[in-house]
């Protein structure tokens, strides 16, 4: 039996497992330019996040009507229930999918018409959040968030994501103030390819709660102090940062000096389709590659829970 855990770093678009990008782009008429799933799978090596986001976008063709979005929900909570995972944060990019034409509405329905009932047919509880893309505009975030005002119930939070360099937190203070006025969570991607500053700006300008991946805090001592004070949660994703080349083997992953330093850690999968696996498969890497006894294991399940997003009572029934 897996450890239950929650999933709260993980990006829908990159569940999109490779046979099912093509069964979505044969019902769409979208030509793929890979001759079949292994030609695909062979364009899975990535020099940087850069490398990997211009594939993420690429493939996201496929994605074009209410039934692919809940199709691709789907997928990823089966897959995801078997690894014990009992709740999931899900981040979804709807500005990918609004410059394809496609609305924020078949978006948001198509999702919710699997997660809705996730928790029935899958024993997965479900939260949306809605990422914005940190090198598109700051005015493009803010006309996002517009888009996203008739869907609000179906949505818990905000993010950021998408290539980190040179596109710093306080680009998107605005938009972060407008979505905290509208009652909604907080979190964005800091201190993954980032420097340290990122996620000081993050947590100061933006005023995120959580911060996902954080990695990069382990420079900065002062800060790492700051984020045991103050419990801030970090979503890290051992896989994505060794397919990414943030470490350069999973041996080398940080996270044991993180715990030790007494930083609240999760583990999540971030993109599993692309990175080689979904939460358990990187409970099981770091449990393995790292030495990680069964105590730390649950240990980072528990984090997982407590960083969510949950209500006290619905999280001592997840747990
Ligand atoms: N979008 C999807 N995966 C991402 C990641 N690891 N970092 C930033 N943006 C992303
Ligand atoms: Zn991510």
């Amino acid at each position: 039996m897996p450890i239950p855990k929650a999933e709260l770093h993980l990006h829908i678009e990159g569940t999109l497992e490779p046979e099912l990008a093509f069964e979505l782009a044969a019902r769409n008429g979208v030509v793929l330019p890979y001759a079949d799933t292994d030609a695909l799978r062979e364009a899975y090596r990535f020099e940087d996040l850069q490398s990997f986001l211009n594939l993420y976008y690429e493939l996201m063709a496929v994605l074009r009507t209410e039934q692919d979005f809940a199709d691709l929900a789907d997928a990823y909570l089966a897959r995801a229930a078997a690894q014990g995972v009992r709740h999931a944060e899900i981040f979804f990019d709807p500005q990918a999918h609004l410059a394809r034409g496609v609305d924020m509405g078949t978006v948001v329905e198509g999702l919710w018409r699997a997660l809705g009932t996730g928790e029935a047919r899958h024993g997965v509880s479900t939260r949306l959040i809605l990422c914005f893309l940190r090198d598109e505009s700051a005015e493009s975030a803010l006309q996002t968030l517009d888009a996203a005002k008739p869907y609000l119930d179906r949505i818990t939070g905000i993010g950021l994501d998408s290539a980190e360099v040179g596109h710093p937190p306080a680009k998107f203070r605005e938009v972060y103030e407008a979505a905290a006025a509208l009652g909604l969570r907080r979190v964005a991607h800091a201190g993954e390819e980032g420097p340290p500053q990122y996620i000081t700006e993050a947590l100061d300008v933006l005023g995120v709660e959580r911060v996902d991946h954080g990695l990069r805090c382990m420079e900065d001592p002062a800060l790492v102090e700051r984020l045991v004070r103050e419990r801030i949660p970090l979503t890290l994703c051992p896989l994505s940062n060794v397919r990414l080349r943030t470490v350069d083997t999973l041996a080398d992953h940080p996270l044991p000096a993180m715990l030790d330093a007494g930083l609240l850690c999760t583990v999540n999968s971030d993109d599993p389709a692309y990175f080689g696996g979904y939460a358990g498969d990187n409970f099981d890497a770091v449990g393995t590659t790292l030495g990680l006894s069964e105590d730390r294991l649950r240990e980072l399940a528990r984090n997982s829970f407590t960083a969510s997003f949950l209500e006290d009572d619905e999280e001592r029934r997840a747990r």
